[in-house]
């Protein structure tokens, strides 16, 4: 038996059976490398679904996260705290948004935004608002509220009802819908700029020029998901830089801690009113610890031009693969993505193909079935990428 099949023969006997697990058991990590319990070693093009994207097991976060493990870890939000001022200082320098509101992930981040747009509506607008119109093929997360506002049927809805109220899904891309959902009750729109969960597939421009007209027009709120985009993924600091859009609140996640539990909601200085002391609040949000290993992510992110190399490494691959399709127009349906956000689909059902790459050594995501889903570290290098493509071309080769 190796160690992994002990472990699993252990996990089966004491861990919820919620996750369709990869068989893989993952021992450690560093930088784009992730060895397993017995030994393989593996190209990390997924980092942890977007959350490590400045690499694993870096020193010079594990030199901050050890020093301030000893100074303070975790005290309430009872107290202000250095750590966390200082963090949210760093993140609003990155975006048009005035205030932040720590939490411990994405799905949490969306819970609080969701709050504030009701609750703005209610009492600094005075309008009984609180439907949250959302996009089908969206994904916002796994609370009642946030699988209530993910735009999919499924495992993810079966089973759960009743369902919190107030919230409504139209066709991705079609304006008229979401200009015929609207109402008096309507108190935001809330999108991702690049669905990610739903196969990586970013938004029209011209379709969010007219989501944000619809916003002004109604004087509802604009809410954009960008857990997953976010944080210099796609080639800028959030993927709402792209379309020109300053959206009255959006949330982060993932990434922000580069892999300690963090999440964010920020909002402008108007919207942020609607919530007052009492409101809303969590026990660990914005802790110490978390905050200032944030505020180092931050720093990285700013000093070594992070969203400039996904940018270029995005390009980089996104035409590589463009000229595997040109060689196997029958087996590629489209290479899509932004940045380091990335999706080859396929035409046929891909768990073959994803399997081979996982036993050559390639640790990735497949969605639908047949969606490629990468999303590498942002700091790895070209030359993982390029192994990736002429593995992947060489399979389809076949
Ligand atoms: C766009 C988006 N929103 C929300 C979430 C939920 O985040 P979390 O799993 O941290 O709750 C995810 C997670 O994949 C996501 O991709």
């Amino acid at each position: 038996m190796t160690k992994y099949d002990t472990l699993v023969a252990k996990e089966q006997k004491s861990i919820c059976n919620t996750y369709g697990r990869y068989p893989v058991s993952v021992a450690r990590a560093k930088g784009s490398r992730l060895w397993d319990i017995d030994g393989k070693e593996y190209i990390d093009l997924l980092s942890g679904i977007s959350v490590v994207n400045i690499g694993h097991c870096r020193e010079d976060l594990v030199e901050v996260m050890t020093e301030q493990a000893r100074k303070l870890v975790q005290v309430s939000n009872l107290f202000y705290q250095e750590e966390q001022v200082e963090c949210a200082e760093k993140l609003l320098t990155t975006c048009g948004a005035d205030r932040v509101f720590f939490c411990n992930s994405g799905a949490e981040a969306n819970e609080a935004a969701i709050k504030l747009a009701r609750r703005y509506m209610r009492t600094i607008k005075e309008r009984d608002a609180y439907e949250i119109i959302t996009l089908e093929g969206s994904f916002h997360g796994r609370t009642l509220a946030t699988l209530t506002a993910t735009g999919q049927a499924g495992p993810i809805k079966d089973g759960f009802a009743p369902l919190p109220e107030g919230f409504k899904y139209v066709p991705t891309g079609d304006i008229e819908a979401l200009k015929a959902a609207i109402t008096d009750k309507t108190a935001a729109i809330m999108i991702e700029m690049v669905q990610g969960e739903g196969g990586i597939k970013p938004l029209p421009a011209e379709y969010v020029k007219a989501i944000e007209n619809l916003v002004a027009e109604n004087d509802i709120l604009l809410i954009v998901d960008e857990v997953q985009s976010g944080l210099c993924r796609t080639g800028k600091w959030w993927a709402h830089q792209h379309y020109g859009v300053t959206p009255h609140i959006f949330t982060s996640a993932k990434a922000l801690a580069n892999g300690l539990p963090m999440g964010a909601m920020l909002a402008t200085e108007a919207i942020a009113k609607g919530f007052t002391p009492g409101s809303h609040a969590t026990t660990f949000g914005g802790g110490a610890l978390v905050a200032k290993v944030s505020s180092k992510v931050l720093d990285i992110m700013t000093e070594e031009k992070i969203a400039d190399r996904a940018a270029e490494m995005g390009d980089f691959f996104i035409t590589e693969a463009l000229k595997i399709q040109k060689k196997f127009p029958e087996k590629i349906n489209s290479v899509r993505g932004l940045g380091l956000m990335l999706g080859v689909e396929l035409s046929f059902d891909g768990s073959e193909v994803f399997t081979q790459l996982r036993d050559k050594g390639f640790i990735l995501n497949l969605t639908k079935g047949k969606i490629l889903r990468l999303l590498p570290a942002l700091t790895i290098d070209k030359k993982d990428l390029e192994t990736f493509l002429k593995t992947l071309e060489e399979l389809l080769s076949i």
